[in-house]
């Protein structure tokens, strides 16, 4: 086995010249890049306008790039805006520009309203364009064309998730030399749903484009390739799919395979023993009215994450007394999220109308059922909020991984606490002491919360520290290296 490409890459680390090269050997290519703008007191305060953005891959990736001679492809996030390559935090950024016809047509359209719910066992009903399709095709081109002019020969692309599935074919057709690689970040649907899609034949060959397509799960990973062998006749053995050019050659060959993606544990471990931090949490107790439970959900504001499931499970058992407002509150966080595509807009509607009713039905003066939160907040109140949380409730109707789920995990380094985790979440295939649950079922939903509530301590310890010990054993960094690794593996054809 080669070394992986995160090794190879730190050779040239120290004597990249400044400004910027114009040729990197490892690009990381995703549909946002990993930083956000800040705010104008921020910027005045450390200067470029940028802040690097919250979440595991930027946390893995940020010192690959750091040290070796990588950039990271993505679009900075502001409609018809055309900003120049710059650097922040030791990493190289390469903006691509999208137009608000872009944004309504590629990222609102064919990413979050066609393909989105399509690989979310079709939770919502996708909607199928040509005119998003297009703008899809389009859009992918930009980016590839930004890799390419980029890229040094031979150079390792890693290209992130489902709004870049054609990416792979664009780069091979013109760059054969480069080692191509593809993370699908959520799940890929049975053949049986993926059969819908007008243009399923074009993702499945954009896909094989790559040398290695990563999963959060085998079970994806299967699908992908009952698809591949479906719709495009390929001939699959193992993990491998032979990809044959017009006259049935084969060019090359493309390895399906599962990597779950985790969290920075350290980071979570760390900040849920910072004093401050577990001050803040006995603050949120307090300020609560110290509850014997505090029950916590924190999620995007997405149809796919059960937030209804879990509030109608919550009001039930409000409604028939398990639960009292005075002893036990939920606290919802819903982060913001595609505000512009009308599902979500619509969900928005849903659960403030909900958390309302149930609100005005069971608060008293001093206590609230639920408190809702439309805000993101910084990694260090998250942290804060974990460990103020009895009990978690990632009740998702389907979800690539959930990463909330083992972010709460890293936060209980006291192993207490009790983890309600549907089985529909990639991280059920990992965290299988959690108490897993059918969100559908409404019934055995309540059941699970109060078992959850009346966990034993040391069945929780139990538990929590098996819960643990698997993601120490499995960070984000054991994640991105063990694709590497794989991606720079030769490939021996399995003829047999
Ligand atoms: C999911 C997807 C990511 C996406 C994120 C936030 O985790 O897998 O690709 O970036 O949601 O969604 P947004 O549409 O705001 O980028």
């Amino acid at each position: 086995m080669q070394k992986p490409a995160s090794e190879k890459l730190t050779a040239k680390a120290k004597e990249r010249p400044s400004p910027a090269p114009a040729k990197y050997d490892f690009m990381v290519v995703s549909n946002r890049l990993p930083v956000d703008r800040c705010s104008a007191e921020d910027a005045a305060n450390d200067g470029d306008g940028w802040r690097r953005s919250p979440g595991g891959l930027v946390t893995a990736l940020a010192p690959l790039m750091a040290k070796s001679d990588g950039a990271w492809v993505g679009w900075h996030g502001a409609p018809d805006e055309a900003v120049e390559p710059f650097s922040h935090d030791d990493m190289d950024l390469v903006p691509v520009q999208l137009s608000a016809d872009d944004v309504e047509l590629y990222y609102e359209g064919f990413s979050n309203a066609t393909l989105w719910p399509l690989y979310h066992d079709v939770i919502a009903t996708p909607e199928f364009h040509r005119t998003w399709w297009d703008a899809y095709r389009r859009v992918n081109q930009r980016f590839a064309d930004a890799v390419v002019q980029s890229a040094d020969k031979n150079a390792t692309i890693w290209v992130q998730d489902y709004q870049l599935q054609l990416v792979p074919q664009m780069l091979r057709r013109v760059r054969p030399d480069l080692k191509i690689g593809f993370f699908n970040h959520i799940p890929f649907p049975p053949p049986e749903i993926f059969a819908q899609l007008p243009w399923r034949q074009a993702i499945l060959e954009g896909l094989l484009g790559s040398d290695l397509v990563g999963f959060q799960r085998p079970s994806d990973a299967a699908n992908f390739m009952r698809s591949a062998r479906r719709f495009l006749g390929a001939s699959v053995k193992q993990q491998q799919v032979q990809v044959r050019d017009s006259s049935g050659e084969v060019t090359h060959i493309a390895r399906a395979q599962a990597f779950p993606i985790s969290i920075a544990v350290d980071q979570i471990s760390e900040l849920a023993e910072r004093p401050d931090i577990v001050e803040r949490a006995r603050q949120i107790r307090q300020d609560l009215g110290n509850p014997r439970t505090i029950l916590l959900g924190v999620d995007r504001l997405d149809y796919t994450k059960g937030i209804r499931h879990r509030l109608k499970a919550f009001e039930e058992l409000l409604q028939d007394g398990s639960l009292k407002v005075t002893d036990a509150t939920l606290i919802q966080v819903a982060s913001p999220s595609r505000e512009r595509v009308e599902q979500y807009r619509i969900l928005r509607e849903e659960i403030e109308g909900t958390v309302g009713h149930i609100n005005g039905t069971y608060d008293t003066m001093q206590n609230t059922a639920v408190r809702y939160l439309h805000h993101s907040y910084p990694v260090e109140e998250m942290v804060a909020l974990y460990l103020a949380a009895d009990v978690m409730l990632v009740t998702a109707l389907r979800d690539g991984m959930n990463l909330v789920a083992k972010e709460y995990v890293a936060a209980r380094t006291n192993h207490t606490g009790a983890l309600v985790l549907s089985e529909f979440t990639g991280a059920a295939d990992q965290l299988k002491q959690a108490l897993l649950v059918n969100p559908h079922d409404i019934d055995g939903l309540k059941n699970t919360i109060m078992r959850a509530v009346d966990l034993p301590a040391n069945e929780s310890r139990r538990r929590m520290r098996t819960m643990r010990k698997q993601i120490l054993d499995h960070d984000v960094d054991h994640w991105s290296s063990e694709f590497l690794a794989a991606l720079a593996e030769k490939v021996v054809r399995d003829d047999s």
